[in-house]
């Protein structure tokens, strides 16, 4: 019988970590930490102390950390040393027993893990002949087994038992460990998973990123691949790496605030997120853009001017709604620059064994600069000596320290697990840049250049108009939420909006969605359309609006109920649909950071109507941490 577990009859990998070790009661530190990186996953949580009497506990819950906390409620949790973990499944359903923190097999050691162990198969079989018995199907159990089974079998202390344990391990991790009977220590350790150290006055914290932490200091430090951090307490954490070599660690100064963090009086993350979105795009041109002399420049493309303009192609990899950003870089840089461009799915890319050439321009697109496969591609092509250029939002993530250059997108913390303002940023970072280079390449005409650039600093206040029709958008949403199904279409630069607007509809309504290009319908998917399926047509002023036109037709013709985004005084397309939201003119290139947004709107407020958990959808997580 184990000793000290208390598992919630209820129970659950992304997930989240959290580690504190000071003068405070860890336990309130941990759980508002976990609920900080809730986004990240959200099966299970756990808490694992050491009291008063160094006697270790494990606390673990099936579903969110408030499941964790009201379980916890009756229980007397007290110490200043402990670690703690949200999930979402990977290896092993989420139930109680799959929830991390794990016990080793004594019941000595506990740790709490993100990542995966892809060798995990072979060290269990290992450990089973040496006698090891498991629990859970989780690979992290068997992570906690070898570093007991190489302590024991080699007498080694904690730190080393855990350097050798992960000189074996194949995959990723970011681990903290403690251990019964020693209240004075905590060890962390980072592969390919985030991890930070915050160093406070007499306390220390490890979290996967540093909102658990601003709260309580701005100093941190972003361990590196294979280091371990040896936190005793009252004394300045040891780096050191699986060698036991010491390392000098940098400290980094934050610059999150903690109001960054809050809803700010929105009901939903995603919400505030959305309404955001004037402030972080102007916040996201600061610098860059210099009204007075007409001009954009971002220095990641200043710095490396040589390699973009004698760039023959540039490759873009990215996942989910980093992908549909990238798509629309395909268009502006082949419009703009004249680059041809691929954009891949970097789960894709990796597997497939690409052509990349030393002269290739790769740019690796990422809200949390964390997501594993666009990592693992993004080495692939330095491997094959491409020049890689990140944008994240994420600053100190992986992404950004594993790339030659690259441009922060600037809009602070996205919470909402559908990802909203940080897309409208990385498209702008890609419209920056490809007016940057267009300019150095000269394939741009000063007139275009400047008209541009004239319309993109009006964008804030046009996205402001369109926020006003918030309620109208509402009332739009009741119409719609019968639907089981929706196609959203647009030619051109509203294509991949198309693909995007679908996207968000689905992660938070569950409502099946397709974005298609408009001329494909006939090539198929207007064999769905009857008088029960909404089709959302994006309709603005563009190259293709009178093919688009037609396209309409084509749909009205077949009973389609039309909901299109038009701008003002769109007589023609208002006649045609069933209903309309109006967005302002812009410019071509520009005009996907304006018809996003009723989008975004439109699916939040679907998914509020249909009581869907908005910033917390189902099987989803923030930060895709696994592959
Ligand atoms: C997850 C998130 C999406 C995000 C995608 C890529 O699926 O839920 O919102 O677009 O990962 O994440 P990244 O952080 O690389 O942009």
């Amino acid at each position: 019988m184990r000793k000290n577990v208390y598992l919630c009859t209820y129970f659950f990998y992304m997930c989240g970590i959290v580690g504190y070790i000071g003068k405070q009661e860890a336990y309130p530190v941990l759980i508002k930490g976990l609920h900080r990186l809730e986004y990240r996953g959200y099966d299970s949580s756990g808490v694992a102390l050491i009291d008063k009497q160094k006697e270790l506990s494990v606390y673990k819950a099936k579903g969110r950390v408030s499941d964790l906390e009201e379980f916890c409620k009756s229980k007397a949790i007290s110490g200043t040393l402990g670690i703690a973990h949200t999930r979402w499944a990977t290896h092993g359903e989420p139930n109680n027993v799959n929830a991390h923190p794990h016990y080793s097999q004594s019941e000595n050691l506990a740790l709490i893990h993100n990542g995966i162990i892809e060798n995990y198969a072979v060290l269990k079989e290992g450990l089973i002949r040496e006698g090891y018995t498991f629990q859970s199907e989780t690979d992290t159990e068997v992570l906690i087994q070898l570093i007991e089974y190489v302590k024991i079998s080699n007498r080694v202390d904690l730190c080393t038992a855990i350097q050798l344990a992960l000189k074996q391990v194949v995959g990723a991790y970011a681990i903290a460990v403690i251990e019964n009977g020693n209240p004075d220590l905590l060890i962390a350790a980072r592969k390919s998973s985030p991890l930070v150290v915050g160093i406070g006055d007499a306390e220390f914290f490890i979290a996967s990123d540093a909102s658990p932490i601003v709260e309580y200091t701005k100093q941190v430090i972003y361990l590196e691949d294979e280091e371990i951090a040896i936190i005793q307490r009252n004394e300045p954490p040891k780096i050191v790496n699986l060698n036991n070599v010491e390392q000098t660690p940098q400290i980094s100064q934050l610059e999150l605030s903690l109001n960054a963090l809050e809803k700010g009086g929105y009901p939903h993350f995603m919400l505030k997120e959305i309404f955001e979105q004037p402030r972080t795009l102007k916040d996201c041109m600061r610098g860059r853009i210099n009204v007075e002399n007409n001009n954009v420049t971002l220095s990641g493309i200043i710095d490396n001017k040589e390699k973009f303009l004698n760039a023959k192609r540039i490759l873009i990899l990215a996942c989910g709604t980093s992908w549909h950003a990238g798509l629309i870089g395909e268009y502006l840089f082949e419009e703009l620059c004249r680059i041809p461009v691929e954009v891949e799915y970097s789960s894709e890319f990796r597997y497939r064994k690409p052509i990349i050439y030393p002269d290739d321009i790769v740019i690796a697109i990422s809200q949390s600069g964390e997501t594993a496969d666009t990592l693992a591609a993004i080495e692939q092509a330095k491997a094959a000596g491409a020049f890689v250029y990140g944008i994240c939002n994420v600053v100190g993530s992986s992404i950004p320290r594993n790339t030659h250059s690259g441009s922060y997108t600037h809009v602070g913390p996205e919470i909402g697990v559908a990802s909203t303002k940080a897309f409208t940023a990385q498209v702008l970072v890609l419209i920056m840049m490809a007016l940057n280079i267009a300019k150095e390449k000269k394939t741009i005409s000063q007139e275009q250049y400047e008209r541009t650039l004239t319309e993109l600093v009006q964008i804030p206040p046009k996205i402001e108009m369109i926020l006003k029709q918030n309620e109208k958008i509402e009332d739009l949403s009741k119409i719609f939420t019968y639907a089981h199904n929706f196609i959203y279409m647009g030619r051109g630069y509203s294509y991949p909006v198309a693909m995007e607007g679908a996207l968000k509809l689905k992660e938070i309504s569950y409502i099946h969605a397709e974005g298609y290009p408009a001329a494909e319908m006939k090539h198929g998917p207007i064999a769905l359309i009857d008088q029960e399926m909404p089709v959302v047509v994006i309709a603005t002023h563009n190259t293709t609006y009178d093919k688009t036109i037609s396209n309409i037709q084509e749909i009205k013709a077949r009973s389609g109920r039309i909901l299109a985004i038009v701008n003002k005084y769109d007589q023609k397309v208002k006649d045609m649909a069933d209903y309309t939201i109006e967005i302002p003119e812009t410019e071509e290139c520009l005009d996907p950071l304006l018809s996003i947004i009723p989008l975004q709107l439109l699916s939040y407020h679907i998914a509020v109507k249909k009581g869907r958990d908005v910033d917390m959808p189902r099987n989803l997580a923030k930060s895709v941490t696994v592959e």
